[in-house]
């Protein structure tokens, strides 16, 4: 009987060091503890035949049956050990941080190129004396066109596609502004009998078919002056002074003669190529002058609209395009390229 007893015992001791060998997960080592060592485990199963045995072979087996139980709690220590071990080296790798990895640089932003032009464009005539004016964007048609000196149905309203905004028959035509020139109203009648400089930059929209050389959104600035004795010679002076500070000493400006409702004369402004410097060149298409914007004295009936009595006073006023000036200094192809939102087209203007 005892002899049974002993052969069992040491098989089973024998059995769980094998299976202990082989566990890999602490779960597993928790079922293992339990199927051995546990209340209802194999070591308290056989003590419980114990009582089978005669009373002189007991003691060495109870004797026996603690050096096993003792050896398997040893062992399973050990195992859990190693176990817990490796399961925090594993965690320490997983959260493992190079510090000598470079940092990420974070993206910063810059001004968009239309905004610089524009503001290269505020301090030059912040410099010759020009106060800076917003003026709205949704503008009634009057403002617009009307005091602006197009005349009712005249065709020169073709000049600039409009795009008008939807409101009852009895409310006044609204627009969204398809130049900043109504923004010469507004000043005007802001300042009248006052002598007044303004620039009004800010965007413009126009109901046309986009393409490489027009866009329904674009930005202007309008200049304007208005006072007493003030000539063309003035208009061509200011406008030289700003082309050679906005593109280089020795630029030099040339007025043709054209046509806009709201100036009487009115003039194309050209500046000599800033490329070939009046050579030719492809920029200029062998012409030597680039057309950067209108301009012209202001008409005596705009004047008259503005609040100044047009047999005492005169003026001056253009409009320019930054997305021309830009298209123009950097060799961009393509008007549609500024508000595609393309960073690879907005990031080499940094
Ligand atoms: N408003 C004109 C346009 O959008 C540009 C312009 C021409 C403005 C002559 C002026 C001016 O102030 O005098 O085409």
């Amino acid at each position: 009987m005892e002899m049974e007893m002993q052969t069992e015992l040491s098989q089973l001791e024998q059995q769980a060091q094998h299976e202990l060998g082989s566990i890999e997960s602490l779960e597993a080592l928790a079922q293992w503890k339990s199927s051995y060592l546990g209340k209802s485990g194999a070591l308290t199963r056989l003590s419980k035949g114990m009582g089978k045995l005669a009373a002189d072979e007991r003691p060495a087996m109870g004797k026996r049956l603690n050096e096993v139980k003792e050896s398997l709690e040893a062992a399973f220590a050990t195992a859990e050990a190693r176990l817990k071990g490796a399961a925090r080296a594993a965690q320490l790798a997983s959260e493992r941080v190079d510090v000598t990895l470079p940092g990420r640089v974070p993206d910063v932003g810059a001004l968009h190129i239309t905004t610089q032009v524009l503001r290269d464009v505020v301090a030059i005539f912040a410099e010759l004396g020009f106060q800076v004016w917003e003026s709205r964007e949704v503008e009634l048609d009057d403002y617009n066109f009307g005091l602006l000196n197009f005349p009712p149905d005249h065709p020169a309203r073709d000049m600039q596609d409009t795009f008008y905004i939807d409101l009852p028959p009895d409310a006044p035509r609204v627009l969204l502004r398809t130049h900043t020139s109504p923004g010469q109203i507004h000043a005007m009648r802001r300042y009248a009998p006052e002598p007044v400089r303004v620039l009004l930059p800010g965007k413009c929209f126009r109901n046309e078919q986009v393409t490489a050389r027009s866009e329904f959104m674009f930005h202007q600035f309008e200049f304007l002056a208005v006072g007493e004795q003030i000539t063309l010679g003035d208009l061509k002076g200011t406008l030289l002074a700003f082309a050679e500070r906005m593109f280089g000493v020795g630029t030099q400006v040339r007025l043709r003669a054209s046509y806009f409702p709201f100036t009487e004369p009115s003039a194309e402004m050209d500046i000599t190529c800033f490329l070939c410097g009046g050579k030719g060149c492809r920029i200029c298409k062998y012409a030597g002058w680039l057309e950067i914007g209108g301009c012209g004295m202001v008409h005596p009936n705009v004047l008259r609209n503005g609040g100044y009595d047009p047999e005492r006073f005169s003026g001056f006023a253009g409009g320019f395009g930054p997305e021309r000036i830009a298209m123009l200094k950097y060799g961009i192809e393509d008007i549609r390229w500024f508000h595609s939102g393309d960073l690879r087209f907005v990031d080499q203007f940094r």
